[in-house]
């Protein structure tokens, strides 16, 4: 179960252990300014900069962002391929500035799909930051809840046919650690806060499993629009809620 922990930070103990966002928007914002869907794509990659740099500050352990959804591959090629030209250049630009600041890059999801640029900028963010032990950075990418509960599901399946667990003998914990936040990227918390932008208030498959307990928040906010000072406040906002985990 995640609690609020000790944070780097540590002044201030309200602040949640694990942020996820679901960063919503990029297209209404860039029809709203009358550019292409691509400019609104790179524009929330600006968002995304500002936004990892308050979580460190803040003292945030975890920060989790939905970057690409495995329904994200309907859109038309030209979205698609812009995406991740542009995952590969923001790794190009901003990855020694992360790993100056000691920020450790994880991947979410099936990675193995992407174009092959984009793989190699991955498997570089990956091990340039391994060793860093600050924010632990996540990028949910090609991610599904359905489909990481399917694969775990999977996994154990396998692991009872050949014997090596117990079908009746699976546990949630075991679950938890076939997912990817689970023990292949160091046991990721579950989410303690969920924000989404853009107005939308749905999960889209996101985090299915880690989210039983974690908090909602949304804004109407274009996620390019998304301010530092916005996160901060919906942050701190949450802090002030009270969490039962089914108790009194
Ligand atoms: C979020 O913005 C980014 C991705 C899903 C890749 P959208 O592209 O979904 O923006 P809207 O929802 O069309 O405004
Ligand atoms: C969710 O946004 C996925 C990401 C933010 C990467 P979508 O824009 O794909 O979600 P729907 O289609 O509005 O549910
Ligand atoms: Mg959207």
């Amino acid at each position: 179960m995640t609690e609020i922990r000790e944070t780097a930070a540590g002044a201030d103990s309200r602040i949640p252990h694990h942020v996820a966002v679901i960063m919503d928007g990029n297209g209404r914002w860039a029809q709203k300014h009358g550019v292409s869907r691509l400019a609104g794509h790179n524009a929330g990659m600006l968002a995304m900069k500002e936004i990892i740099k308050r979580a460190d500050v803040m003292g945030i352990r975890y920060l989790t962002v939905y970057a690409f959804s495995t329904e994200n591959w309907k859109r038309s090629q030209e979205e698609v391929g812009g995406i991740f030209s542009l995952l590969v250049k923001y790794v190009g630009s901003e990855l020694a500035e992360l790993n100056e600041n000691n920020v450790r890059v994880r991947i979410l999801g099936d990675w193995s799909r992407l174009p092959a640029p984009a793989r190699a900028s991955i498997e570089k963010a990956l091990a340039v930051t391994a060793d860093n032990d600050g924010l632990q950075f996540s990028i949910a990418l090609n991610y599904g809840g359905r489909q990481e509960i399917l694969r775990a599901v999977r996994n154990l399946c396998a692991r009872a046919a050949s014997g090596e667990i117990e079908a009746a003998a699976v546990t949630e914990e075991m679950i938890s650690d076939a997912l990817y936040t689970g023990k292949e990227n160091g046991c990721i918390p579950d989410p303690d806060l969920i924000i989404r932008t853009s107005g939308e208030e749905r999960l889209s498959n996101f985090l299915l499993w880690q989210c039983a307990y974690s908090e909602l928040a949304f804004t109407d906010s274009l996620w390019p629009d998304f301010t530092p000072d916005e996160f901060e406040t919906m942050v701190k906002a949450f802090g002030n809620r009270k969490r039962r985990f089914g108790g009194r």
